[in-house]
């Protein structure tokens, strides 16, 4: 049961430690887990010359995939002790439906995740990504508070 387990990532501690359930689970059932984050796209920009504003825009973008490989190296880094098989990735664009679709690609029978993230707003049990993915994703969802 749960070959493979999906563990998206904002760098927010929720999802550390949602991860770190992962793992537990993972070790238990000997899935291999997949840490996936997903960076915003900005809208196209198509500039003339000098294309400052393109540049910027790359640089941001830069800056978004930094933040996603470093939330992924940090985890990994958490998991080392599990010696569990780690795989990672990093897709561009609107988080719910890029987790949903990464978990239906790869053929992960489980996602877990953090009830909220990065932008915890007071009152509200989850947040719009892990509220989006539970309603809409083709398999099992395990929300970690
Ligand atoms: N960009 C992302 N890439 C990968 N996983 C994400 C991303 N954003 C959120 N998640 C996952 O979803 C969980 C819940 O985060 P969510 O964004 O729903 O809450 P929030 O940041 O508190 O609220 P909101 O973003 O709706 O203002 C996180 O713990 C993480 O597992
Ligand atoms: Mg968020």
């Amino acid at each position: 049961m749960y070959k493979k387990i999906l563990v998206p990532l904002d760098g927010s501690e929720k999802a550390a430690k949602a991860a770190l359930h992962g793992a537990e689970l993972a070790c238990k059932m000997g899935s291999e887990l997949i840490l996936f984050h997903v960076a915003p796209s900005l809208p196209p920009y198509i500039g003339g010359r000098p294309n400052h504003l393109g540049d910027i825009q790359q640089a941001i973008m830069d800056e978004f995939t930094k933040h996603g490989h470093d939330a992924i190296a940090q985890v990994k880094d958490d998991l080392k002790a599990y010696g569990l098989n780690i795989s990672s990735c990093i897709a561009v664009g609107q988080p719910a439906d890029e987790i949903i679709k990464k978990a239906k690609e790869t053929g992960c029978g489980l996602i877990v995740m953090g009830s909220r993230g990065l932008s915890e707003i007071k009152g509200y049990l989850m947040g719009s990504v892990s509220n989006r993915v539970t309603r809409y994703a083709n398999c099992p969802v395990l929300i970690v508070r």
